[in-house]
């Protein structure tokens, strides 16, 4: 059997497959940049938390494969929050039981978006679970320690760490010796122990970035180092 331009069937479908996952991506890249530039004002979150969770992977003792798959899945993990409200991504302070009701709508949508677009189904979980907690009090399932998938796991550690460094809207702005300890005192609360230790190992082996954070405003671009 032939298939497009006379390529034998099955080459055909894998060439076309593959063409898809590409397209794929390229509209996946379009709307994490656009979160990304609604999201933080500092910038680059999704990539800074790629390449945390990659290193804790390659502390687990992953395989490259695996590897590969969670830096994927953590620079998309806030694809959903393209369904919010820019306001709401922006908005300094508290957020009403309201707002928050809606932004945590975002990883549903996350997962809605990406088991839309072919070739990411593996994906689909890993986002839909990555704020849920080690003691089974994060959303939207409720799902505790390893009933949570790994990848998610290691995609929330990255998220909160690189969060509590931050310092735009919902970031703390912390320097890295009090990120570490933040995320001790909610080990096993909200963060897997295993992980835990393994941004520890990573700190003490110099994978983490420990340079102070630069404070952009977001109308001016005007921009200062801590
Ligand atoms: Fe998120």
């Amino acid at each position: 059997m032939s298939g497009a331009k006379g390529l034998p069937r099955r080459l055909a479908d894998t060439l076309q497959a593959k063409d898809q996952r590409e397209r794929a991506w390229e509209t996946l890249d379009s709307l994490v940049a656009a979160v990304n530039e609604h999201d933080s004002y500092t910038g680059g979150h999704s990539g800074r938390v790629s390449r945390i969770a990659g290193d804790l992977a390659r502390l687990l003792g992953s395989a490259p494969e695996q590897i590969a798959f969670v830096k994927q899945a953590a620079l998309v993990h806030d694809v959903g929050k393209v369904s919010i409200p820019y306001a709401l991504l922006r908005k300094r302070g508290a957020l009403t039981d309201g707002e928050m009701h809606l932004v945590r709508l975002h990883p549903i949508m996350g997962a809605s978006i990406l088991s839309r677009m072919p070739g990411m189904d593996r994906f689909v979980t890993v986002v839909l679970h990555h704020h849920e907690h080690w003691d089974g009090s994060g959303y939207p399932s409720g799902l505790k320690e390893i009933e949570i998938p790994l990848e998610s796991r290691i995609i929330t550690i990255a998220d909160a760490f690189d969060a509590l460094r931050s310092n735009g809207p919902g970031g703390s702005g912390l320097r890295t010796e009090d990120a570490l300890a933040e995320l001790r005192r909610c080990s096993g609360k909200h963060f897997d122990p295993l992980l835990v230790d393994a941004m520890h190992t990573a700190y003490r082996s110099g994978l983490l970035d420990d340079t102070p954070r630069a404070i952009v405003l977001p109308q001016s671009g005007w921009s200062m180092k801590l």
